[in-house]
């Protein structure tokens, strides 16, 4: 057997990923050695409750509760206890105490990245994140690496498992939302609050990990726009695939020409739920899986797929990013910094183009299209599609006129002119009700 040197592994937390990273490093030791040139000795995880139920079997003497004296003296930190207060503490004690450091923490690199990756920069450590974004996927290191010679355009993909999972069931099976919701969060996809999930919280930071990453630009959390899938109900998942759509909360980055007066591109990155047209790739993407497309200037169009969520699939990317740090710890040498040269400024999301499906409830009576159709082609919204179906009358009150639903596809339209448009479509006394207002995304 070789004589390797050995590398002390701190690891803080013990959850769904946590656990199984610890199972698989304990179980794994001599193959991980082999690959990572080095011994990687577990020596202890970092818990709330050291008598906590564990999803694997770990040998109690390795739990403690005290992350600090855990962390000084280790050469690599895992750090997966998620959110932002002790992590960001702890990492930042363990960067400047030596260590290189490995997290899966979204939530902490979203909002204090720029923080740990200046304090790894001014001690020559590495701070390595493949499981911060769609999970067991290999997305950071094409990004940071395979592309880093490339330009990248766009990136668009579903990369929250939870919301994927949720709005699958309920388009395949009609699942009610609430207990599709406790099956993701039994299963061990969801956050510690799944709010996170479900309001685009979690995509968000991945979005802007990834955008980040992409266009050379620290992109804040704040600059991101998100929204939720909250208000996704059956009626719209049922509207959508009667238009021969699937709903999919999708992560959008994009980098824009710059317009006149203005001195660069620009980019945006936005979080929203759209449509997708069932026959588009995206559209197949099932359970808590993650996808993502990647279109760069050089290299065309790329896809990234597989699971999305989930503590062993996870604990994959983690163990990757061990073995790297592993590696780079026996190489020596300074660690590789994240690159924000570009420095590219984010638009509002009133800036965004994009196709829309309006739902109208209206009048049905003559001359109503016509008024819907002007107050369109006043914002500057051109149609492409309008279905118009009528509403059955209401049995107890007859005497109330008739309506009818309209569904209207647009051409591709400025996203402040389509909200400026809804708002007067709203007040014209025509619309009853305004149903929904979804994107369209995958062309
Ligand atoms: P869990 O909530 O399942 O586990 C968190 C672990 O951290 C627990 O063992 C907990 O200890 C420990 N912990 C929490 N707070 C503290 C604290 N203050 N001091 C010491 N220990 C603490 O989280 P997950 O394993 O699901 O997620 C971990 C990270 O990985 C998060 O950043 C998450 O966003 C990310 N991630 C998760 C994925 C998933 O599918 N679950 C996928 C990709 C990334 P105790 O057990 O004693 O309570
Ligand atoms: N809660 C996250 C998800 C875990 O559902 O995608 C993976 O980051």
């Amino acid at each position: 057997m070789t004589d390797y040197r050995t590398l002390r592994v701190a690891l803080l937390g013990a959850g769904a990923v946590g656990s199984q990273v610890a199972d698989l490093l304990l179980k794994h030791r001599a193959e991980l050695a082999d690959r990572a040139g080095a011994n990687l000795e577990l020596a202890g995880i970092a818990v709330r409750n050291v008598d906590g139920k564990r999803d694997t079997e770990l040998p109690r003497e390795l739990f403690t509760t005290d992350a600090e004296t855990l962390i000084n003296g280790s050469d690599i930190v895992i750090e997966l206890m998620g959110g932002i207060e002790p992590a960001r503490t702890q990492v930042l004690q363990a960067i400047n105490s030596g260590a290189d450091v490995v997290t899966a923490n979204k939530a902490l690199l979203a909002t204090h990245g720029s923080e740990i990756f200046e304090a790894a920069d001014q001690v020559g450590a590495e701070v390595y994140y493949e499981a911060a974004a769609a999970g067991a996927i290999p997305i950071i290191r094409p990004l940071r690496d395979s592309l880093a010679g490339d330009r990248v355009v766009r990136i668009m993909g579903i990369v929250n498992g939870t919301t994927n999972y949720i709005l699958d069931r309920m388009d395949t099976e009609g699942a009610d939302f609430g207990d599709v919701l406790a099956q993701a969060q039994a299963l061990g996809y969801a956050e510690a609050d799944p709010t996170a999930d479900v309001e685009g919280y979690d995509a968000a930071q991945k979005a802007a990990i990834l955008a980040s990453l992409a266009f050379h630009t620290t992109v804040p959390l704040d600059a991101v726009h998100r929204e939720g899938i909250t208000q996704i109900d059956a009626a719209i998942i049922e509207s959508a695939r009667h238009a021969g759509y699937v709903v999919k909360l999708l992560a959008v980055c994009e980098r824009l020409p710059a317009a006149d007066g203005e001195a660069t591109e620009s980019i945006s990155v936005r979080v929203y739920p759209a449509l997708v047209e069932r026959t588009h790739p995206l559209a197949s993407v099932h359970g808590a899986n993650n996808a993502v497309f990647v279109q760069a200037e050089a290299a065309g169009d790329l896809m990234f797929y597989g699971a999305g969520a989930g503590g062993v699939q996870t604990a994959s990317a983690v163990l990757g990013d061990v073995v790297s740090a592993a590696r780079r710890h026996i190489a020596g040498g300074v660690g590789v910094g994240e690159s924000t040269r570009a420095n590219l400024p984010t638009v509002p999301i009133g800036r965004v183009i994009t196709r829309y499906q309006i739902t109208l409830e209206v009048d049905d009576q003559p001359g109503v299209l016509a008024t819907v159709a002007g107050i369109l082609s006043e914002g500057r919204v051109s149609i492409a599609t309008v279905e118009q179906t009528t509403i059955e009358p209401d049995a107890e009150n007859p005497a109330a006129g008739g309506s009818a639903r309209l569904v209207i596809g647009t051409h591709q339209a400025r996203e402040q002119d389509l909200s400026e448009t809804v708002e007067r479509l709203a007040a014209s006394g025509v619309v009853e009700r305004v149903v929904s207002v979804l994107r369209v995304e995958g062309n």
